[in-house]
């Protein structure tokens, strides 16, 4: 009997220890529940902030990643940014483009066309990594739907999946870690506890207050072009958010004057059957 006491009071006191260890160690952090424009059922982008966050990706961002699934002329179209199909072309021809092979079996580069897709600024994998420290820029044209920045099928189901607040809590929050936490930081990785993929992210801060000058004089701080640019991720991953929500709620009306065409009919049919 006092043996098994004994063992109940150990086992116990392990299990204290082990919880107390994984409280130590931190998770990822639940994004910064900031608000945007395009939330809720008849939430619409808001064009000018795309515009702008087009351009921080265009001078920040499109140094490092790519986005395949998005063409320049995405950008002039319904439910976008609505660039006019002049400026995609002006825009478009800003970006280097790989073709071929020409006449000469070579690759070649070239200036952009409406139709490329935004290119990646290395030549493949591996010379991405070697430019940062081994680690990989990922694509950026889903980013927003594949990471969520909450969790919980009730949270995610009223609040969305946090996509477009994941990438923006990443972009501003790098921060100072504890001196527990330093201890386990790797060489040329820097604490950033909103990360999905542990706690230490490769990537550089990459803005600094006043980098992006704006067309339209909007402010310029790091949380503000923190805030475009995630909002216009958020536009690369649903550039048809606009429609659905529209054609939803069209939906919703013929369904609801069906509905009720149906109850008279039905009232009008058994009228004498009662
Ligand atoms: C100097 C190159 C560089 C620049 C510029 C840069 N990034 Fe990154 N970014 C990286 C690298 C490298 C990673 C991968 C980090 C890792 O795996 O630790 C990354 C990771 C990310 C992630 C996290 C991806 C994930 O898997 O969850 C996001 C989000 C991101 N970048 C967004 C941006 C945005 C938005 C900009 C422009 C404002 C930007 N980055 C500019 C190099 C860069």
């Amino acid at each position: 009997m006092k043996k098994m006491l004994k063992t109940f009071v150990v086992a116990g006191a392990g299990l204290m220890l082990l919880a107390g260890a994984a409280s130590a160690s931190e998770v990822q952090r639940d994004a910064k529940a900031i608000s945007y424009s395009f939330e809720g059922p008849f939430g619409t982008f808001d064009k000018a902030q795309l515009q702008r966050g087009y351009k921080v990706y265009k001078e920040v961002c499109a140094n490092c990643h790519s986005m395949h699934l998005v063409s320049f002329r995405n950008l002039s179209e319904h439910g976008g940014p609505g660039f006019s199909t002049e400026q995609v072309k002006a825009l478009a021809a800003t970006f280097t483009v790989k073709d071929g092979p020409g006449n000469d079996g070579e690759m070649f580069d070239r200036p952009g066309l409406p139709s490329d897709r935004f290119p990646s600024p290395f030549a493949n994998e591996q010379a991405a990594r070697n430019s940062n420290a081994g680690a990989l820029p990922p694509d950026l044209s889903l980013i927003t739907k594949f990471r969520p920045g909450w969790f919980g099928t009730i949270n995610q189901l009223f609040n969305g999946i946090g996509g477009p607040q994941y990438v923006y809590s990443v972009l501003t929050g790098y921060e100072e870690p504890s001196e527990e936490i330093k201890k386990e930081q790797p060489e040329g990785k820097l604490y950033n506890p909103y990360f999905a993929n542990g706690l230490f992210i490769s990537m550089p801060p990459p803005l600094t207050d006043g980098q992006v000058t704006f067309d339209d004089g909007a402010p310029n701080k790091v949380d503000d072009m923190a805030r475009d640019v995630s909002a216009f991720l958020a536009w690369t991953a649903e550039p048809k958010m606009e429609e659905r929500k529209s054609l939803g709620f069209m939906v919703i009306i013929y369904l609801a004057i069906l509905a009720s065409l149906l109850y008279f009919v039905k009232k009008k049919i058994w009228a004498d059957q009662h």
